[in-house]
């Protein structure tokens, strides 16, 4: 069967130049996804996705492991995207508007509801510590089983990024499934970044995430639910304005650095 990730029929396939030890890899990730693996052999994406009746092809290469949809151009691979950049900014004073909402520190539990590609949870990791957790739920399988790969496996120099990476505690799960299986106060910050209703992402590097993952609303009873679960803050990122129907007024609004972003700051239970 092809994979059927949000409706997202894929196959795996590897390079188009004969490389056994890239099939072998290619066949293992099609064996832990439960997706056909495909031999590549001299087709073109497009071609090879028409031929098996998908839309999208995992191709693995010696670069990376991507997603790629060849109708409309997009290819998802894990990167940190802007983690190196945020923590130098903390390095360096500038502080960083999520880790001020959360009141975040050393020794402290995060626990990250909706993970995508985890530079929320990395910047978070890296405050935290080596005292500290960070656990992260992603609900798409294919993207979750990336970034735990992701997570465990690429190289960035610098600033303690790379260890922060390896340090999040990445698990495929919904959270409106997984939150009321938590303790009371097991977490001192409960944290959640859907999509929003509409896209405000300037930068390209949002829109292969976007086209991928879920985008279901989460519903007022997971925002109840986290409040149980958080002992010092629920917060949720929202674009500035947008209506979360259904939640408490909120202890406060933090502003997301000037941009079109705000952090909703809600009290536990
Ligand atoms: C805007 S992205 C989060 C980006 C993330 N903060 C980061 O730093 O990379 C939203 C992610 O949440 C995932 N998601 C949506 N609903 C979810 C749910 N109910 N449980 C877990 N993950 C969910 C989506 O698949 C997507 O990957």
């Amino acid at each position: 069967m092809p994979g059927r990730d949000s409706e997202l029929p894929y196959v795996v396939t590897a390079a188009r130049r004969p490389d056994p030890e890239l099939d072998e890899r290619a066949r293992r990730w099609a064996e832990r996804l439960g997706v056909r693996f495909v031999e590549r052999g001299e087709r073109s994406l497009a071609k090879l996705c028409a031929e098996e009746g998908v839309e999208a092809a995992l191709t693995v290469t010696a670069l990376r492991v991507g997603l790629v949809i060849p109708a409309d151009g997009t290819e998802y691979f894990f990167h940190p995207s802007m983690a190196r950049t945020r923590v130098r900014n903390i390095c360096e004073g500038g502080g960083d508007p999520m880790i001020a909402a959360m009141r975040l520190g050393p020794g402290d539990s995060v626990l990250d509801c909706t993970l995508g590609r985890a530079t929320d949870a990395t910047v978070a990791a890296w405050v935290v510590g080596e005292t500290g957790r960070v656990v992260g739920y992603e609900a798409h399988p294919l993207l979750a089983a990336l970034t735990i790969e992701g997570l465990a496996t690429y190289e960035i120099e610098g600033f303690g990024v790379q260890e922060a990476m390896r340090r999040v505690d990445a698990r495929h799960g919904d959270c409106r499934e997984v939150l009321p299986t938590l303790e009371t106060r097991s977490f001192q910050v409960v944290y959640f970044d859907p999509f929003f209703g509409q896209m405000v992402e300037r930068s390209d590097a949002m829109r292969p995430l976007r086209r991928i993952g879920l985008h279901e609303p989460i519903p007022a009873a997971t925002y109840e639910e986290a409040r149980r679960v958080a002992s010092r803050v629920v917060v949720i990122k929202r674009r500035r304005g947008e209506e979360l129907p259904g939640i408490p007024p909120p202890a406060d609004v933090t502003s997301g650095g000037g941009s079109r972003i705000e952090y909703l700051v809600l009290e536990p239970r």
